[in-house]
């Protein structure tokens, strides 16, 4: 059990002992469980959100034991709140639990956020303030959340659109050090990079130059919305429509600096059908083999030099 040090999990040590996925993936939907078991689509793996499995039995549970006999799997939670002043419930980690010891997944991750007060759940992912003492306290949940799983956590960028008028830590330095402090693997959500810098006017190569982009073990990549907010273009990451070319640009950036890391598609509104999604996944692999030049082909794993492509 953590006794509320921060303890790291061995530098270096990977999400899984399975080698992760070289070809980019889809958010698995109910509405696609039939299409999916019965076409089978070649693609490189799934992700769920884990709050929608902890269930006793039932068909989700099943379906999703059907997908997983062929593909690899990723958990993406929303429902730990690792940016709360108290510590991740005890038995949402022990749900969470069962299932990565159920479904073996290569990857489990979260958000850079926060959404419980108390006994009070918030249906929103909330941002956390760029200070030291915000760190600490993401540190802490951090470290007691891999104690518990005993795995690697990888901790995702958010889409944000207000800023605090205290911030002692740019984004990027604060997830980096939260890495280095805890040994938490990053997940760098492309499309929220793209929303935060136009919201904010800020360039995403500089905040790339900032990151520990050695720590990302996953990509994601959606669409979003472009709302007026009296006369200002504001972009809400609303995950409701396909991706679009600055943020494939931005893709092709990372990649290059980077090297191929499993790659997610994500779509939570106006969903479309399931060819639409995996189409966007094979573009992904394209768009990344590119990045990577003539013959690089799209490696999960690989480390391009910075700079390369
Ligand atoms: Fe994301």
């Amino acid at each position: 059990m953590h006794d509320g040090a921060v303890v790291p999990v061995p530098a270096g040590a990977s999400s899984s002992s399975r080698p992760p996925p070289d070809r980019a993936g889809v958010g698995l939907k109910s509405e696609h469980y039939r299409t999916i078991l019965e076409t089978r689509p070649e693609l490189g793996w799934f992700e769920v959100h884990p709050e929608n499995y902890m269930l006793e039995g039932g068909p989700p549970l099943r379906y999703l034991e059907a997908v997983r006999a062929d593909y690899p799997l990723s958990l993406h939670g929303v429902g730990m709140s690792l940016g709360s002043c108290e510590p991740p419930p005890r038995d949402h980690l022990d749900r969470l639990k069962k299932l990565v010891d159920r479904f073996e997944p290569f990857v489990v991750s979260e958000h850079l956020s926060w959404s419980r007060l108390g006994d009070r759940f918030l249906a929103d992912l909330l941002p956390v303030p760029m200070t030291r003492e915000a760190l600490d306290v993401m540190a802490d949940n951090v470290a007691r959340a891999q104690d518990h799983l005993r795995r690697r956590l990888l901790i995702e960028n958010p889409s944000t659109y207000l800023r605090f008028d205290r911030e002692e830590i740019p984004e990027p330095e604060f997830l980096t050090e939260l890495t280095r402090r805890t040994g938490c693997g990053l997940l760098l959500d492309v499309n929220n990079l793209f929303v935060c810098a136009s919201n904010h006017a800020f360039d995403p190569c500089a905040w790339l130059d900032a990151f520990a982009l050695d720590a990302v073990e996953e990509i994601h990549l959606a669409g979003h919305a472009v709302d007026d907010a009296h006369g200002h273009p504001i972009r809400v990451d609303d995950h409701g429509s396909a991706v679009i070319e600055e943020v494939w640009t931005l893709y092709r950036e990372v990649v290059g600096r980077r090297g191929a890391v499993p790659t997610l598609i994500e779509r939570d509104a106006n969903l479309p059908p399931f060819e639409a999604l995996l189409a966007e996944a094979h573009l992904a692999d394209r768009v990344a083999g590119e990045a990577l030049g003539a013959g690089g082909g799209a490696r999960a794993g690989a480390r391009a030099e910075s700079g390369v492509g």
